[in-house]
């Protein structure tokens, strides 16, 4: 039998989910905007891009095959629900807050998914820690927390299967894109400043954090698909159980960025004290430590967005095929998008339309893409000089 939905609750659809919450209408602030903080269970539709690629990310890796996972701050059960429905996943869908496990369990239900998802209330670190002592490897958690997601990454990476997956949210962008410099080195151990790709340090800045926290228990954290949308940043690793391999990530990809604020001009250093010079007199800035490999995996991404566009409108929102379109050219491209108003103000220039320049670039030999962390920003292989040196010929004047 279903459970009786009240006449204070609504169901909303979202991928083949049926999700009962309390009514929106209720909790909407003065300008009639929903707010999800107020509600008593939190569902935030704008983050079904997130549920979307959760959906995605585990269905190309997973295909048909049975997998284990445990949403570990399940709010409504939405993200569990979907997995157990639209992939092969079972697992367990936790919340602390006994509202949060009411809705879980009647979703459920309602869902009828109980012989794939069972309902828990723990503290999500002291299910996590259970679950290393219990030895039941886990192949897929994800960490979706209200703010930061460190006070969860040190039990995460512990009960993950010697191969597994992990998804994890930040909500926390003002420290990470180095709104708050100070609690950025106290909570990300990252030395930081104000940057024109501001997004995308800030993403690096994640990344690095939850690889080294990884790799301080050999667990090697592999970015696969990484991205920013609105209020939040997510990432999903591939994991491996592998001193080694943790290590040889740390070598590679750990390291610090330059930058010259009154030229734009950037590059990576592995090394802190080599020497770089600013064209102008003035000394660069350097950040870090943080990531400097690739945001994901160009041909993960092309097997997700593949996935994505047959289920387009269907399951998956168009917002979110949007968002990987992009994905797959961007993460070609390492080097941090350049803000493309910042680099013609810079020479006082009048903007060309970004795509007519991104088109100029290609045509004289250089990757450029859009990025969808800004609609002003530009990925490009040509360096900061290159730049200058095309916006100092006769068709810039
Ligand atoms: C952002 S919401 C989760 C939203 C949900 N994952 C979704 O996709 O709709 C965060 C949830 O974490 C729960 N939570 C906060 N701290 C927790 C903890 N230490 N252990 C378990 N759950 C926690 C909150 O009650 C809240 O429901």
């Amino acid at each position: 039998m279903k459970p009786i939905v009240r006449d204070w609750e609504e169901v909303v659809e979202e991928g083949k989910a049926r999700i009962i919450i309390p009514k929106r209408s209720l909790y909407v602030r003065e300008d009639l905007v929903y707010e999800p903080a107020w509600s008593p269970v939190f569902y935030n539709p704008v983050m079904r891009v997130s549920r979307d690629l959760t959906v995605l990310v585990a269905r190309s890796v997973y295909g048909s095959s049975s997998y284990f996972f445990i949403d570990a701050l399940g709010g409504t059960g939405v993200r569990g629900i979907r997995l157990a429905l639209e992939t092969q996943g079972y697992g367990i869908v936790n919340d602390v807050d006994p509202i949060a496990y009411y809705y879980i369990s009647r979703n459920i239900e309602y869902n009828r998914v109980e012989n794939r998802v069972k309902p828990l209330m723990c503290e999500a670190n002291v299910l996590l820690n259970n679950y290393t002592f219990s030895g039941i490897p886990v192949d897929y958690i994800d960490i979706d927390p209200y703010g930061s997601p460190i006070p969860f990454i040190d039990s995460a990476v512990k009960p993950l299967a010697k191969q597994a997956l992990l998804g994890v949210t930040a909500t926390d962008t003002a420290p990470l894109v180095c709104s708050h410099a100070r609690k950025t080195l106290r909570r990300y151990n990252v030395n930081c400043a104000k940057v024109d790709f501001e997004k995308e340090l800030g993403i690096r800045n994640l990344i690095f954090n939850l690889v080294f926290r990884g790799a301080a228990q050999d667990r090697a954290l592999k970015p696969i698909l990484s991205y920013s949308h609105r209020h939040y940043f997510r990432v999903f690793f591939r994991t491996e159980r592998s001193g080694s391999k943790s290590y040889e990530l740390m070598e590679r990809c750990r390291g610090y960025i330059w930058f010259c604020p009154s030229t734009l001009e950037r590059g990576y250093l592995k090394n802190p004290a080599d020497r770089v010079e600013c064209s102008k007199p003035e000394e660069p800035l350097i950040l870090g430590p943080t990531w400097i490999c690739r945001l994901g995996d160009p041909e993960f991404a092309k097997q997700v967005l593949a996935l994505a566009k047959k289920e387009a409108d269907a399951l998956v929102s168009r917002e979110t095929v949007k968002i990987l379109e992009i994905l797959v050219d961007e993460y070609r491209i390492v080097s941090p998008y350049v803000r493309y108003d910042k680099l013609f103000g810079v020479l006082k220039k009048n903007m060309p339309p970004i795509r007519e320049f991104i088109k100029y670039l290609r045509e004289h030999g250089f990757e450029a893409y859009r990025t969808h962390f800004d609609q002003r920003g530009i990925k490009t292989s040509a360096s900061l000089a290159e730049l200058y040196e095309i916006l100092g010929r006769d068709e810039y004047d």
